[in-house]
């Protein structure tokens, strides 16, 4: 196995993060990693959100958790009620791939930039951990306000997000994958 492979096989997700901040020139390595995914028709129609204020993250929290406890879902509304949930596990950085959504497969450019990001990470020792529950703080009643805070254009749709820090646990154990078939025609 190559580095490549080994870091590969070895990322876990991240659901216990340290509170400080990495150094800046990981967090950027980890986004140019995102900007460096491939896209569909090479269209890079993707925006990078970089959150690292700590009360613009408690708000997408509370965002998320407020739409969550409403839904209909038993699994979504029991999390949406746990007070100390904090949907990001803590992580000081919060990374959100939005995407034109008038481009042709913009959800998979999004999600390739995520999983590199995952990587990169990795590669650096950092945590990280894709959160899609982000999305719901766009759905919800604060959504214009955290888009203005942010500043992200009515075009763009959100897809996905990373969260990233310093591992507050290192998970070891090695995962087992079960799922995911593979059949071979030769
Ligand atoms: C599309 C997608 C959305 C995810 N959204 C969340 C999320 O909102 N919150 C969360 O804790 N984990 C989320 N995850 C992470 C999964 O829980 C995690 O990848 C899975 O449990 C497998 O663990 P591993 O990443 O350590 O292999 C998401 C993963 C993917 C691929």
């Amino acid at each position: 196995m190559n580095e490549t492979l080994r870091i590969i096989s070895r990322r876990r997700s991240t659901k216990n993060f340290l509170p400080d901040l990495p150094d800046e020139a990981a967090v950027r390595a980890v986004v140019e990693a995102g900007r460096s995914a491939p896209s569909a028709m090479g269209r890079q129609a993707r925006l990078f959100v970089v959150v690292q204020n700590r009360h613009l993250l408690e708000e997408l929290n509370v965002a998320v958790k407020e739409v969550a406890a409403d839904r209909e879902e038993e699994f979504y509304r029991r999390i949406g009620n746990l007070k100390d949930y904090n949907v990001f596990y803590g992580a000081p950085v919060l990374v959100i791939v939005a995407g034109d959504r008038h481009k042709p497969m913009i959800e998979a450019d999004c999600a390739a930039a995520n999983q590199n990001m995952l990587i990169a990470a990795e590669s650096l020792d950092l945590g990280a951990c894709w959160i899609n529950f982000t999305l719901f703080a766009f759905y919800g009643p604060r959504a214009e306000e955290i888009r203005r805070k942010l500043s992200i254009p009515s075009d763009y749709n959100i897809y996905c997000s990373v969260a990233v820090g310093r591992k507050a646990i290192d998970r070891l154990e090695k995962k087992t994958v079960s799922g995911n078939e593979v059949r071979f025609f030769e």
